[in-house]
């Protein structure tokens, strides 16, 4: 590697959240991050939210690996779970090297990762979802891996478990697998986004702030304490996951509505079943389920569904030839309060003067309770999964980049 001691290695990927409509909560091995059950979700498009990760190595760096996320270095060298991303990632980079001796030893090199989310981190938006997606996709487009998206996931399953869908666009699994050493435990695609493009989500923002109890507590206590988790884990949730596929499989709106929305429901149960009880929806939450059901009951056909993950803000799913009724109602509620109504999502919305539904079919203590409390909407839809770019985060000489205007 003589002449190429000060040479820079850079790789930079783009990676998008997921939200699931079939819910991980538990995990069976909390060292391999295993879970105790199967989930699925909707990968949602960059187009809104995405993390961009710059995975670099040099042997002009300090010699321990550093990450800088939104500007600010965080600790990695206590993160296990960073550590075993990163080991996992170094150890088949090493095994190129070994077979192809001419290849650069960049397994020896210290790594420089630079990365940033354009949403609040921590937030209950997904961000370590598509933050360990874009660490690991961008590690291994670095080292050059001819590991697959399946493969990838596994990895990626180990900084957080819903990583390991976002390292795929579309309608992703994630089977939760049976053998003891997680080789099993991996993303699957049930379907690309172009099966069923039309899929909507508007989150509602109901909460910015970091969240109470971090979502890999609460579902320790929740495995350990709750009487209704082991059915949820061993019949409700496999049942599931066989109709929401074929509802999927079949682009059967209702289908996968309701199921959604159940399965969010069941895991919240298990959340309040859980000693202490766990509340991660609020009255906020709560009156966004009951628009939802409002909105349906009125249509007379479902048209839209919610989900809640660990924390208060409502992602609701609908079709995009429902826009008017579903968004539009939602924006004539919040359009004086909220922001977030433009961007290519909001295309659709851009000419309605009138909601969608009329606000007298729906409960007004609940509108009141919308509009006092969500501040921002994310207008969004199904998307793909992480993509190459060669907008970089670290400059050709090795500096985090900080100006990118
Ligand atoms: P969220 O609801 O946003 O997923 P969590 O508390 O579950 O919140 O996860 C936030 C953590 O995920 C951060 O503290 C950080 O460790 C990790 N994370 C978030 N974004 C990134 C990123 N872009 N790169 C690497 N790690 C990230
Ligand atoms: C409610 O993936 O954040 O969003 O594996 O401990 O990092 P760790 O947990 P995490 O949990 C996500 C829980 C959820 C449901 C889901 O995304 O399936």
């Amino acid at each position: 590697m003589a002449d190429s001691d000060c040479t820079i290695y850079r790789a930079s990927t783009t990676a998008p959240v997921n939200i699931a409509v079939i819910k991980y909560w538990g995990k069976r091995n909390a060292t391999l991050n295993l879970p105790t059950n199967s989930s699925l979700s909707v990968t949602l498009s960059q187009r809104s939210l995405r993390t961009l990760t710059t995975a670099s190595c040099s042997a002009t760096y300090p010699a321990a690996d550093s990450l800088t996320l939104n500007g600010k270095p965080q600790d990695i060298q206590s993160s296990k779970r960073t550590i075993a991303c990163l080991s996992n990632l170094r150890s088949l980079r090493r095994a190129l090297e070994e077979a192809d001796p001419s290849l650069p030893k960049l397994s020896t090199l210290p790594l420089r990762i630079v990365s940033e989310n354009n949403f609040p981190t921590a937030a209950g938006l997904a961000s370590s979802a598509a933050g360990f997606a874009a660490l690991v996709r961008a590690v291994a487009d670095l080292y050059r891996l001819p590991q697959s998206p399946r493969d990838i996931s596994r990895i990626a399953r180990q900084g957080s478990g819903s990583a390991c869908r976002s390292v795929m666009g579309g309608y992703v699994a994630w089977r939760a697998g049976t053998l003891a050493d997680g080789s099993d435990s991996l993303a699957e695609e049930v379907a690309p986004a172009s099966h069923w493009p039309e899929m909507r989500a508007m989150i509602l923002v109901v909460s910015a702030e970091k969240k109470d109890v971090p979502s890999t507590d609460g579902m320790q206590t929740t495995v350990a304490t709750s009487s209704l988790f082991a059915t949820r884990a061993a019949s409700v949730v496999p049942e599931r996951m066989a109709a929401m596929e074929a509802a999927i499989r079949n682009k059967d709106f209702p289908a996968f509505a309701e199921i959604t929305m159940r399965d969010s429901n069941s895991f919240h149960a298990t959340c309040l079943d859980s000693w202490p009880p766990i509340f991660y929806m609020n009255d906020i939450s709560r009156a966004a389920i009951r628009l939802v059901h409002d909105i349906n009951c009125a249509v007379g056909r479902t048209v839209c569904a919610y989900t809640f993950d660990a924390g208060p803000n409502a992602v609701i799913y609908y079709l995009e030839k429902d826009s008017e009724l579903v968004a539009g109602t939602f924006k004539a509620i919040l359009s004086s309060s909220a922001d977030g109504w433009d961007g290519p999502f909001g295309e659709p919305l851009k000419n309605i003067t009138s909601p969608g539904v009329s606000l007298d079919k729906l409960d007004s203590r609940a509108v009141d309770i919308l509009k006092e409390g969500v501040s921002r909407v994310i207008l969004t839809g199904v998307g793909e999964g992480p993509v190459s770019v060669d907008e970089h985060l670290v400059s050709e000489t090795g500096e985090i980049v900080t100006d990118r205007s």
